[in-house]
């Protein structure tokens, strides 16, 4: 097992303010446990399903069995939802993304780019960003996936969004499936001279790492109609993270109780391009995917006119963010409280996947000016060392 640095994950119960008890359902009982956890406002893709592993032996188009995964995930209820193991660190990684978001939107009005704010979601699953884009009050959304049946739950979830009451400023959106790795998307747009200010590709950017041709077109997907100065943003497995397990855990298939990194690439050192593993997240992911060799993205990205600016572990995004991040880590029931009440820790974690945070409430207590036991914010051990995967990057378009 790696070790990860969670301590980090321990935020003290004062800023798990009342206002997290304001947005749990009401319920018989008074506390904060698992059980009466509510869906956050914020919520991303619900995605859950069966081993795809047998197909994806059959059927080599990893294209086609990407697609099928995502397609056939199934739509949970709420009260299904809150007993995965993993309910904290969706949420957690929901967080990461609404502070990405938010940071590059800020960054756009330091330049004085107000509205109107156009954007591309490239793998927008089933539209898990969408009201993070609401609440940035973008102007216009482009929304694609390979999978056609989460795109048509993100264009309903579009819907339901757009006519809430309490939108602050509706957006319009269009939709379409395509391999954005081997399409042009601009010719699917609806006005193909748009000029994006910002693109965003979550959690999915690593799958056009197969081929040279499919990053390349991924890229310049990314690129073609951003704007000189816009930004391209995501989040991606980290590749060195992943060989560095791999060497520590000195087997092919390594991982915990919450996910788990079967390798595939048969050469010792791993190839720019196919370095195929297979990625399997709960019952939630379980699809081959690509290491991204990141100082070849680099390379590659300037050949399309994108600069890096940002590039960071979701650990140091963390650090960075989680000052001006704090009230919406809460709000978005992103980090489970330790000790639980009535021990009621979410789906099978024991005491034991709270260790760091017993740690650091015993150090407390004695060394510190605390007389009475107190209560965290923290994230189980499985959780964080499958967060802990990530990294976050930024480009900007710059003038070629
Ligand atoms: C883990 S999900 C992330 C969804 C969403 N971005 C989010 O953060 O909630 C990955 C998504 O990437 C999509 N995807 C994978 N390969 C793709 C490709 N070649 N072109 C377009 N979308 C792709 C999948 O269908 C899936 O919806």
């Amino acid at each position: 097992m790696a070790e990860t640095d969670v301590s980090k994950l321990v935020i003290e119960d004062e800023f798990l303010s009342s206002d997290q008890q304001d947005h749990e359902q009401p319920s018989t009982s008074s506390t904060r446990q698992t059980v009466k956890r509510k869906q956050s406002d914020d919520d991303g893709d619900d995605e859950d399903s069966d081993s795809n592993a047998d197909q994806y032996l059959k059927d080599n188009t990893h294209g086609k069995v990407i697609a099928s995964h995502y397609n056939t995930l199934e739509e949970k209820g709420i009260y299904e939802r809150t007993k995965s193991k993993i309910f904290y660190m969706r949420n957690y990684n929901n967080w990461i993304k609404s502070m990405l978001i938010n940071e590059f939107m800020a960054k756009l009005k330091e330049k004085s780019w107000t509205a109107p704010v156009r954007v591309l979601d490239i793998g927008c699953g089933k539209g898990g960003d969408l009201l993070k884009w609401s609440k940035a009050n973008i102007t216009h959304i482009i929304c694609t996936d390979l999978a056609e049946v989460s795109l048509e739950q993100c264009e309903a979830r579009y819907k339901k969004i757009n006519s809430k009451k309490d939108v602050k400023k509706p957006f319009t959106a269009e939709f379409f499936a395509c391999d954005a790795t081997k399409t042009r998307l601009r010719s699917k747009y609806l006005d193909p001279s748009i000029e994006l200010d910002l693109v965003s590709c979550q959690f999915a950017f690593h799958y056009c790492f197969e081929t040279l041709q499919q990053a390349e077109c991924m890229l310049k997907n990314a690129s073609e109609c951003l704007r000189v100065g816009g930004y391209f943003i995501g989040t991606i497995p980290d590749a060195n993270e992943i060989m560095k397990r791999r060497v520590l855990s000195k087997s092919e298939e390594f991982g915990n109780d919450v996910y788990e990194i079967s390798i595939l690439w048969e050469t010792e050192q791993p190839p720019f391009f196919g370095a195929k593993y297979n990625f399997r997240l709960d019952n939630v992911v379980d699809c081959p995917e690509f290491l991204v060799h990141f100082p070849v993205l680099e390379k590659l990205a300037l050949k399309f006119g994108l600069k890096l600016v940002m590039k960071k572990r979701f650990e140091e995004y963390h650090d960075d963010m989680i000052k001006s991040g704090r009230f919406l880590i809460e709000k978005m029931q992103s980090l489970e409280t330790y000790p639980a009440f009535n021990k009621h820790y979410q789906a099978e974690q024991t005491d034991e996947s709270y260790s760091h945070a017993k740690k650091y409430i015993d150090n407390k207590m004695k060394y510190g000016n605390y007389r009475r036991p107190f209560r965290v914010g923290t994230i189980s051990q499985s959780e964080w060392e499958a967060i802990s995967i990530y990294m976050v990057f930024a480009f900007e378009k710059i003038k070629t």
